[in-house]
């Protein structure tokens, strides 16, 4: 469920109509709703009732201070995965007891980092990095706290870019190699075991992966629990979907995956942590567009939008789907007269291609459009490609809202970059 409706014939982010954002701040923009954060973040922490977890928001998803502060007000904590989203999580508010750190490519300069600032874990992904910690740890004179990505080897059936738990994917540690690379922690002075890890990829619609590689983790805690190992929780990653397009997809509830998880894990005396990005923000954000052109191609019709590629990546990069929806709610008339066309931006690329052939109400330019479910993975893999300023993000608030980043002006953009002496005559 999300704040996005028709109220009075227009589409609104709460009570604020998006026509007011489109002409106070321009487009395109991306809109959050407070109440959708919230929402998210209660339903799926309550799925987990009963236990002692910590929902570590994923901070890829949607790194916008006004956006963690939301979510550090409800109790979240954070998955981070650079020395960027440790700062932006702390500067939002969340304790660094909260915070768990993962990633293949850690830097020993985040490491040292993540260690002042006493993180609650590092999530382990090589032994290379494992031997990194330790050295910066001792360097300290601190111990790090450590829980090994383990990769086990399960097909989350999502798109290919976004499945992590093959053997054949960069991350973790193979799966038999795990125990090993556990008894080598103990050998090691400045690290010390306290977790295991697993995510398996993003986007799952099925439970059915998730169990098998959850299953497969419990039984790795209890060899190495009876092996002497303090393992006191662990932490299952992210990746439960969203409906981007209900008619094609069904992810389960939250509340079916807090169940699934309740009875893999038995009666085991563990905490767990759990890593949800999607679930939290997807559906909290919009990217307001205006329709610039529609043109008449040889066989087929065009509608040419003010947002591209460089704003929301996901369908080039993924083919992935977004609902767009008029702004203004269409009548019976409207709803009759659908034509099909395809969504494009104005990049330079063919592949800056929202939607193909979509069903959809006739528009016109001046019209505006929402890019629905766009709330994550969508402002934070924006860029400026083809010079266009970075995309702005505004977030509601019942009636209110604000800009929580402004759109920079050209001057901004262009002056990042300097002109050596050389060129300067
Ligand atoms: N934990 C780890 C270690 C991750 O790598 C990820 C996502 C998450 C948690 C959060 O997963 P979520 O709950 O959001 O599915 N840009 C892609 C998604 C990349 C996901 C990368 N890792 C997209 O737009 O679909």
């Amino acid at each position: 469920m999300d704040h996005f409706s028709y109220k009075n014939g227009e589409m609104h982010a709460e009570d604020v109509p998006l026509s007011r954002i489109a002409t106070e701040v321009g487009t395109p923009v991306y809109v959050y709703s407070t109440a959708t954060l919230q929402r998210h973040f209660r339903v799926f922490s309550d799925a987990f009732s009963g236990l002692n977890a910590l929902v570590c928001f994923a901070v890829k998803a949607n790194s916008n201070q006004a956006v963690l502060s939301t979510l550090a007000r409800e109790g979240a904590g954070a998955d981070v995965v650079s020395v960027g989203e440790l700062e932006r999580a702390l500067r939002a508010g969340i304790p660094a007891d909260r915070i768990v750190f993962s990633g293949v490519g850690k830097k020993p300069s985040e490491m040292r980092r993540a260690l002042e600032a006493g993180i609650k874990q590092f999530n382990v992904e090589s032994e290379p990095e494992l031997e990194a910690l330790d050295l910066v740890a001792g360097k300290m004179g601190v111990i790090a706290p450590v829980s090994l990505r383990v990769n086990p080897d399960v097909d989350a059936k999502t798109h290919h870019k976004i499945a992590t738990g093959k053997s054949e994917n960069k991350f973790g540690i193979a799966w038999d190699h795990a125990p090993e690379v556990y008894n080598k922690i103990k050998e090691l002075p400045n690290v010390r075991a306290t977790g295991v890890d697993v995510h398996i990829g993003s986007q799952l619609t099925d439970l059915a992966p998730f169990k098998l590689a959850f299953e497969k983790v419990v039984g790795l805690v209890k060899s190495l629990r009876s092996a002497g190992h303090d393992i006191e929780h662990i932490d299952l990653g992210g990746g439960l979907g969203i409906p981007y397009d209900p008619d094609a997809e069904t992810p389960p509830h939250p509340l079916a995956y807090g169940d699934m998880i309740k009875s893999v894990l038995g009666d085991l005396p563990c905490s767990i942590i759990l890593e949800p990005g999607r679930l939290i923000a997807g559906n909290a954000g919009i990217l307001l567009s205006e329709m610039l052109y529609v043109k008449q191609g040889e066989d087929r019709l065009f509608y040419i939008v003010d947002a591209a590629m460089n704003d929301l990546l996901r369908p080039a990069m993924y083919e992935a789907f977004h609902h767009i929806s008029p702004v203004t709610e269409p009548g019976d008339n409207a709803q009759n007269a659908q034509v099909s066309a395809d969504f494009v931006g104005p990049v330079c690329e063919t592949g800056d291609t929202f939607a193909k052939a979509r069903k959809t109400v006739p528009m016109s330019p001046g019209d505006l459009v929402a890019f629905k479910s766009a709330g994550a993975y969508g402002a934070v893999m924006a860029s400026t490609y083809n010079s266009r300023e970075l995309v702005p993000e505004v977030l509601v608030k019942g009636a209110e809202y604000a800009v929580v980043r402004a759109r920079p002006s050209l001057d901004d953009m262009i002056g990042l970059d300097s002109v050596p002496d050389w060129l300067s005559d």
